[in-house]
């Protein structure tokens, strides 16, 4: 077990450069194996849900060679096996290989998918679609096996917009018959970054980005390199981290206006954000306004980034209010934070921010990936020490955290426990 300990209170200065994104690499890898031939993807980022989704390559025999930032993928010789739950279970997107199987091989077995606890998470969605393209779907113990004779396209309409179920259903009709039309779509940039891989292999995918994707079924797809996108939820989370104890912060190798919902938001509150094209430089101010949030698909507010804005709102003169639209569950950072001396009451799908308040150290628990983001931005902030324990759910998510904090005048070690 690993924890980390934060001497927090110095402000921070220089340069954060962004790594590729998370939740596009998680389906860029599963993507890679509709290929025959071999698929380079560069701006890897190097967390250990990369290194998970690597597993299951190697388990399922194709051959994966690592270089500094990039992965080629090669899965001629792939066998497809079931996938048991000891991979599976590592993270969410181990899901994304049963659209890819699907579409591959017509048939997929694999144990249910794990990720963080934050809500039931069910994917019926994206089963709903798999029938949908023909197949025939079946449970047993939790070991689902989604089948079919031949996938032939159809119009989806997803009753929810979903990260989820959009990519793994273009993954399983992009080799299918004829023309498949997604509805109500997710419009994620990683949902577009997922879509340009798989046409630079040869699909022909249009819309995606809208909320309706077309996606017309051909007979192979073939070689190709590809790039990462910037992680918008890392970018976000620093450049808030820069609001809170930065000075002259410059968060670098990002798209600003996948973030716009926040930085539109900050200015709301009064940071000053000096935004070029692919960085935003900011600082710690003082007099905050309170807001409100609401958390939204894209290019509304993002869920990821609620719980790492939460410690930054208790600088606000006043109260500040976040209402939790899209998980059940995302409040569990909310106890640690108070015992940390905020002032946070949660209501339902709500919390309120009273402020100011000051932070100071003590001992938390990262209870999953962007609760434990929050918990670090806190731990910075505040007087004292803080040690975060369940640390290996930031290391899910944040490539070289604590490098990059040391960079630019962080105090914090990872310690083994
Ligand atoms: N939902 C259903 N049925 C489905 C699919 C989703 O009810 O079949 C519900 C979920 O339960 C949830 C909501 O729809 O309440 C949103 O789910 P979505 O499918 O959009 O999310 P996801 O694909 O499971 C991805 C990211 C999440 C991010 C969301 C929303 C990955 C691996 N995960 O999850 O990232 O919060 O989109 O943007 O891409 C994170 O990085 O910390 C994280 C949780």
């Amino acid at each position: 077990m690993k924890m980390l300990e934060i001497k927090g209170g110095k402000p921070l200065s220089g340069t954060i450069r962004i790594s590729g994104a998370k939740n596009s690499v998680v389906a860029l890898i599963p993507a890679a194996v509709l290929s025959s031939e071999e698929v380079t993807i560069c701006n890897v980022p190097n967390i250990t849900d990369t290194e998970a989704l690597c597993e299951i390559l190697e388990f399922l025999n194709v051959d994966v060679k690592r270089a500094t930032e990039s992965l080629v993928i090669n899965s001629s010789n792939m066998q497809n096996k079931e996938i048991p739950s000891m991979y599976t279970k590592k993270l969410r997107a181990s899901y994304y290989f049963m659209g890819a199987l699907l579409g591959k091989y017509k048939k997929v077995t694999m144990a249910l998918p794990g990720g963080c606890s934050i809500g039931a998470r069910p994917i019926n969605l994206h089963l709903k679609g798999f029938e949908a393209l023909g197949a025939k779907v079946t449970n047993n113990d939790n070991i689902y096996t989604v089948e079919a004779k031949e996938l032939k396209g159809t119009n989806i309409y997803l009753d929810f917009a979903s990260v989820g179920a959009t990519i793994n259903i273009m993954l399983a009709a992009v080799l299918a018959k004829g023309t498949t039309i997604i509805d109500n779509a997710a419009k994620e940039p990683e949902i577009v970054n997922v879509a340009t891989l798989l046409n630079n292999m040869g699909a022909k995918i249009r819309g995606a980005g809208t909320s309706s994707i077309e996606i017309v079924g051909v007979e192979k797809l073939g070689k190709c390199f590809h790039e990462v996108i910037p992680d918008r939820i890392e970018a976000g989370t620093y450049v808030i981290l820069g609001a809170a104890i930065g000075n002259n912060l410059k968060i670098s190798n990002i798209i600003p206006e996948h973030i716009e919902a926040l930085t539109s938001k900050l200015e709301e509150m009064g940071v000053f954000l000096d935004i070029g094209a692919d960085y935003i430089i900011v600082s710690s101010g003082n007099n905050y306004n309170p807001i409100n949030v609401k958390t939204q698909t894209y290019p509304g507010f993002a869920t990821d980034l609620q719980q790492p804005l939460t410690p930054l709102l208790t600088m606000c003169n006043g109260k500040s209010k976040i209402e939790e639209t899209i998980y059940e569950n995302r409040f569990m950072h909310i106890p640690y934070l108070n015992q940390m001396g905020a002032d946070i009451r949660v209501k339902n799908q709500n919390s309120t921010i009273i402020g100011p308040t000051k932070l100071i150290g003590t001992d938390v628990v990262a209870t999953d990936l962007r609760a434990g983001a929050a918990l670090v931005i806190a731990g910075l902030m505040a007087k004292g020490t803080t040690k975060i324990t369940n640390v290996e759910h930031i290391l899910r998510g944040y490539e070289n955290i604590v490098e990059k904090l040391i960079d630019v005048g962080a105090s914090l070690e990872l310690k083994e426990i």
